[in-house]
């Protein structure tokens, strides 16, 4: 069945603020239906003056405006097309940046459960099964509609007894296709839903090329695909049957329609009830039935695409982020405090699997936390906590004494601020890179900040300054994570999370890196994941996790002073060993 209540409630939405073109659409819908009527009622008269021997000036007159009419018409077609793809995509694209900024605006949680691909596929290739919708609506559905009551109406007035017939052609004709409609739909939503899993899988392969063939995993990763394939086949062909059975459907009522009429109009011409005229008319008009009932037969289908991609993009639209609702309170200038207040944390839904067991510390503003633990011991997962990418399930995470759930998502982006391990570079300038293409900020600044950095070498060394352009695989881990420090420092944030890279570097831009570092945590608070020596000699206070507890935590001169304790004990034996 066609959820025919959430379709319009669609089509209002994102047809009203288009009401102007929407009502010359109509306007010229209109126009074309008219001129497409009356074509047949004057070659009627045209066959009716020519039997009764009229003069070839008046019958050539009446072809003259037949001529016209057809042209004009033509224009009008074209118009009307224009209009409707026009407002299709305009809607569509409104569509498309409602639904991208809502993703964007969801929990990490969500982006792990649904890949890049199917994203994609239901931002583009759901609303641009929209957009045929936006427009067709209008153009095919209410056009031709109107169309086939018009015929029918003409029909009526020549001869009521074809205009009955025909209504009830119409009648049965909508009611197989009805039926046929039902038993296609869920056949098509099976496909749509294998092309969005394919798109899934294939983006993730592309993403994990380097992976995959370094690890010898092609044939693997080719196997899942063609299980996906086998399986997409089959779904396709009777998707398209379902199409086939509606279009013979269509046929068939088409035949028998045009059958009809001629034996009764061949009927109704042998007892002298109907002129030649009227006989054509009749044929005319039942034949020019066909095409737009096609059509809405067409759409039928795509209205039926339609509700499926209509039904994921309301499913998306209605995805709720696991975070509570963010509050709008404000955090003070200058370095700030950031606690941890019993601090429980797991990955999945129902918590089962926890990552952090009851987590509690304090660091006193414009101190540094060096972050130290084995792999996997939930590093990473606090520095997520203090940026807010996830919440905790327990417990509370306060900056500047706010717990993070009651500040404005922009004033935590912006006053706390983070370098991940690993840093995305996006294909386009270093200028692009550095203010992720924020156009508003100039020049000056950027080179004021890599100054501030100490980069300025670096800056001099690119070709072509902040125009050079980079791309994922064009910087070293060092270098991207300089270009992730001159963005964080453009914030000018209160806190700093700095994950930092666990492979080695050269030493040239490990100096550039812990000159950059030393410059970016003066003055203000610094959470840093410590995996070099270096690092944590830069730390106020020492924190040590193993599985999501934490073990040790001191200011780093009294913890180094005393011999019993963990990080004494790390450094004797060699942290980067043991950390590694
Ligand atoms: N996105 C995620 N979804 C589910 N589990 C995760 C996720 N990220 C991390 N984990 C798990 O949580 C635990 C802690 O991971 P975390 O990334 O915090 O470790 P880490 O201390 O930063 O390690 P490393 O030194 O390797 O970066 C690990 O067991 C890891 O498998
Ligand atoms: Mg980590």
């Amino acid at each position: 069945m066609i959820p025919v209540r959430s379709y319009l409630q669609l089509l209002a939405r994102h047809l009203r603020p288009q009401g102007g073109r929407v009502a010359v659409l109509a306007a010229l819908v209109a126009a074309s239906i008219a001129l497409q009527l009356a074509g047949p009622q004057l070659v009627k008269t045209f066959i009716d003056r020519a039997v009764a021997g009229r003069p070839a000036g008046e019958l050539v007159r009446i072809a003259g405006v037949f001529i016209g009419l057809t042209v004009t018409h033509q224009g009008v077609a074209v118009g009307a097309a224009y209009l409707a793809e026009t407002i299709g995509w305009t809607a569509t694209n409104r569509l498309r940046a409602e639904l991208t900024a809502h993703v964007l605006a969801l929990d990490l949680g969500f982006h792990e459960r649904h890949p890049p691909g199917a994203l994609i596929e239901r931002i583009d290739g759901d609303v641009s099964a929209l957009s045929n919708f936006f427009s067709a609506m209008i153009l095919e559905i209410v056009g031709n509609g109107a169309l086939v009551t018009g015929i029918v109406v003409l029909v009526w007035l020549e001869t009521p007894a074809v205009g009955i017939g025909l209504v009830a052609l119409v009648v049965v004709g909508g009611l197989v296709s009805g039926h046929l409609h039902r038993i296609a739909v869920p056949w098509w939503r099976r496909v749509r839903a294998s092309s969005a899993e394919f798109f899934g899988v294939v983006a993730e392969q592309a993403e994990g090329t380097e992976d995959v063939v370094a690890n010898g995993a092609a044939d693997f990763m080719l196997g899942r695909l063609a299980a996906l394939l086998r399986r997409w086949l089959p779904e396709t062909i009777r998707g398209w049957s379902g199409w086939a059975l509606l279009w013979s459907a269509s046929v068939i009522l088409y035949v028998t329609s045009l059958v009809l009429t001629f034996v009764f109009g061949w009927r109704l011409f042998g007892i002298g009830a109907l002129g030649v005229g009227s006989v054509y008319l009749l044929l005319q008009y039942v034949q020019m039935m066909h095409h737009p009932i096609e059509e809405m037969r067409e759409q039928l289908v795509d209205l039926q695409k339609a509700g499926a991609s209509i039904d994921r993009v309301a499913a998306l639209l209605a995805t709720e982020p696991d975070l509570r609702v963010a509050g709008n309170r404000r955090l003070p200038d200058g370095p700030l405090a950031v606690e941890f207040d019993a601090v429980t944390f797991s990955y999945d839904g129902d918590g089962r699997d926890v990552t952090l067991h009851d987590v509690s510390f304090i660091l006193a503003p414009g101190r540094v936390l060096g972050l130290l633990g084995r792999t996997g011991s939930g590093k990473s997962t606090i520095a997520r906590l203090v940026t807010r990418l996830y919440d905790p399930r327990r417990g509370e995470v306060r900056i500047g004494g706010v717990p993070t759930w009651e500040l404005a998502v922009t004033e935590l982006r912006r006053r706390v601020g983070m370098v991940t391990q690993d840093v995305q570079i996006f294909r386009a300038t270093v200028r692009d890179n550095l203010t992720l293409f924020d156009p508003a900020v100039p020049d000056a600044r950027l080179v004021e900040a890599i100054g501030g950095l100490g980069l300025d070498g670096w800056l001099a060394g690119l070709p072509e300054g902040l125009d050079t352009i980079v791309g994922p695989d064009d910087l070293s881990a060092g270098q991207a994570q300089l270009l992730a420090f001159t963005r964080v420092f453009l914030l000018d944030p209160g806190v700093v999370v700095l994950d930092e890279a666990s492979s080695r570097l050269d030493p040239a831009t490990e100096r550039l890196i812990e000159r950059a570092v030393d410059h970016l945590l003066t003055g203000r608070t610094g959470i840093v994941i410590a995996h070099h020596l270096a690092t944590v000699e830069r730390a106020d206070d020492i924190c040590i996790v193993e599985e999501g507890r934490i073990v040790e935590f001191g200011a780093r001169a009294a913890l180094v002073a005393d011999p019993r304790s963990r990080l004494s004990r790390l450094l004797e034996t060699g942290m980067e060993e043991v950390l590694r």
